[in-house]
């Protein structure tokens, strides 16, 4: 079996640092066209693109702002012409204490279904009906192990707009197939990157470790071959399905 992804053209979010570059990296690797979008990181994300060549470009939107969101898109297909796949990977992770301020929990809470949420539904949705018209395509939504373990108490909100992730992805899965569009969850666990930073400057990397069955932390070019594998069409008939990468953490 050989993973060739050449002739796809496929959209990364927040492919500038972390996971999304891991993926980006490994998808161009394996010859696709890569959509490189980035957020604040222009300089990284144009780093990234001209480093995996192939074609890529980098696109830049506020997954906050839904207009920038249906931009993004609109903007990816005028250039590439067609797209083949679509990874939503770009995520925040913003805290929020219980017994805090009220209004502070609000909008901690607003941010991050607007980019984790929002903006994946939204990208979804405009690939489903370009998926459609174009013989078909495959999402694959980047969730997490909090969608199915719980998190920590003052990521209640992250957990929540990742548990909507997978909801969303399964009910494509389940509604679209039939006109050719496949969906798929990957739902990393604890992964060394800029987001993952902060909890171990709280926690300690000795409390991480503790918590997986192997020896070393997750980096983000553990879970980047698995994309590149549900990007080729060889994991089609998993549709629907979620493929956890947490170095044996949590089990389900
Ligand atoms: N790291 C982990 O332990 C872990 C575990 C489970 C799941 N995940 C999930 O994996 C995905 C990637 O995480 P990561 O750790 O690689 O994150 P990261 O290193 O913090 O990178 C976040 C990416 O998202 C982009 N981004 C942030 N805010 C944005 C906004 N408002 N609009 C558009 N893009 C925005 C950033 O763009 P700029 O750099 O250009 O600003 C960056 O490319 C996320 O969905 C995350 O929830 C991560």
């Amino acid at each position: 079996m050989r993973i060739d992804l050449t002739n796809q053209k496929i959209l990364v979010t927040g492919a500038s640092r972390g996971i999304g570059r891991a993926i980006a990296e490994q998808l161009a690797a394996a010859g696709a066209q890569v959509g490189v979008h980035y957020f604040r990181n222009a300089d990284t994300a144009q780093h990234v693109a001209e480093n995996i060549r192939r074609g890529a470009i980098t696109f830049q939107a506020d997954l906050s702002k839904p207009v920038e969101v249906i931009q993004l898109f609109e903007n990816v297909v005028a250039k590439f012409g067609r797209l083949d796949g679509i990874v939503n990977n770009a995520g925040i992770a913003v805290s929020a204490d219980v017994e805090g301020d009220d209004i502070a929990f609000t909008d901690s809470w607003s941010k991050t279904m607007l980019v984790n949420l929002h903006a994946t539904g939204l990208l979804c949705k405009k690939a489903i009906t370009h998926f459609i018209e174009h013989g078909g395509g495959r999402v694959i939504n980047i969730a997490s192990r909090a969608a199915f373990r719980g998190d920590t108490g003052e990521y209640l909100a992250y957990a929540a707009s990742k548990g909507g992730i997978v909801a969303l992805t399964r009910s494509i899965a389940r509604s679209f197939g039939k006109q050719g569009v496949k969906a798929f969850t990957v739902a990393p666990g604890f992964t060394r990157t800029d987001m993952a930073e902060d909890f171990i400057k709280k926690y300690g990397e000795d409390y991480v470790k503790s918590d997986i069955a192997l020896t070393s932390l997750t980096k983000p070019e553990d879970i980047a071959p698995t994309v590149a594998f549900l990007a080729s069409g060889y994991a089609d008939h998993a549709t629907g399905s979620t493929i956890s990468i947490n170095a044996g953490s949590y089990m389900y």
